[in-house]
């Protein structure tokens, strides 16, 4: 008998009107922007899959292996009780986990997405009998303080998510991420690392195309959602490596002048010839930024675990008082 619950803090209503408010603030800024939330409706959580399976999207595969080799030592310094997932998108690495924390009681997966939510929580609660399931469709930037779960807590935050996060947004992320554990429970975190751009470059911009795909669904999100008529053929999609931020930039750049309408929004916008629409930032990390911001939250560095390489760092760390 699998044992599972989905709770939904994301009401169609409150989703319309929180997209509404985005587009109309990215839209109008200089330069363009759009916040990448927006990218994983089914179709975009669908196309996420399909880049971590790509050759060139490196961090997928290397913090898999690093969760491999870590899991059972991660079991064993936190002693969870529950695994509590932010962004957890189909938990396929999560997996590693469950397996090996041998205490769990409870899984709680939390994820924007309803449908990759629902059906990770589904496949999961049947492939662990005996484990609670408590999913939560819900924005981990807004609704951490309706996390359930059985004490002490380990807070996982995977596939280098936090990077799509600009630096004064992980600061509020991590507080607040801090401000729900009690002392001693548990984060673990996975960032991708400052690496030789053109590696970073090829992981946003795959030869097969399915990148440039997912930057572009979010246009057709907005022409379903707000009625819009974009050309997703009048974009080309752009990954840069900003040195001086340590971050890739996605953008979509319009190759040729155009106007958009938005039905929904009453608006319409003009892009020139080349302008670019920022989608998304990726930041890259080294080991003494990352102490630096979990101690800055509350957080003590206990393990810092990556591959023999260095590209992919996962580290465990246990809130402080
Ligand atoms: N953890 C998975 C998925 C990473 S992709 C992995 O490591 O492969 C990022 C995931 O975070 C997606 O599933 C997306 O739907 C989710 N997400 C993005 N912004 C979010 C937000 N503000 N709140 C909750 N989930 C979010
Ligand atoms: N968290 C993932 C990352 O930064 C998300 C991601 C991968 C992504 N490829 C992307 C986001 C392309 C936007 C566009 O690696």
């Amino acid at each position: 008998m699998s044992d599972i619950t989905v709770d939904v803090h994301l009401s169609p209503d409150h989703q319309a009107q929180a997209l509404r408010a985005d587009v109309l603030d990215g839209l109008l800024a200089e330069p363009k922007t759009l916040p990448p939330k927006w990218f994983y409706d089914a179709r975009g959580s669908e196309l996420f899959e399909r880049i971590t399976t790509l050759p060139e999207y490196y961090p997928t595969r290397v913090e898999r292996a690093v969760l491999a080799a870590r899991a059972a030592e991660i079991a064993d310094l936190t002693g969870a009780r529950s695994l509590v997932e932010l962004g957890s998108g189909s938990s396929e690495k999560t997996r590693l986990l469950l397996s090996a924390l041998t205490g769990l009681d409870q899984f709680v997966p939390v994820d924007v997405s309803a449908t990759a939510l629902r059906e990770s929580a589904a496949a999961i609660a049947a492939d662990y009998p005996g484990l609670s399931v408590h999913g939560v469709v819900g924005d981990f930037t807004e609704h951490l303080d309706l996390v359930p779960g059985t004490r002490p807590r380990l807070v996982a935050f995977l596939g280098g998510t936090i990077g799509n996060l600009v630096p004064s947004e992980r600061a509020k992320f991590l507080s607040s991420v801090r401000s729900v554990l009690f002392e001693g429970e548990w984060l673990l975190l996975g960032t991708d690392l400052v690496k030789d751009p053109p590696v970073l470059v090829r992981a946003y911009d795959d030869a097969a195309g399915v990148t440039a795909e997912f930057n572009k669904n979010v246009l057709a999100v907005l022409n379903r959602e707000l009625g819009a008529d974009f050309d997703l053929s009048a974009f080309a999609h752009v990954a840069r490596w900003d040195a001086d931020a340590e971050w890739i930039e996605m953008r979509l750049a319009a190759r040729r002048a155009m106007r958009v309408r938005l039905a929904a929004l009453d608006l319409s916008v003009s892009f020139a010839e080349g302008e670019q629409l920022r989608t998304e930032v990726s930041a890259k990390f080294r080991r003494s930024g990352v102490t630096r911001e979990l101690g800055e939250a509350g957080f003590e560095l206990v393990r810092w675990f990556t591959d023999p390489e260095g590209m992919f760092a996962v580290s465990l760390a246990r809130a402080v008082g």
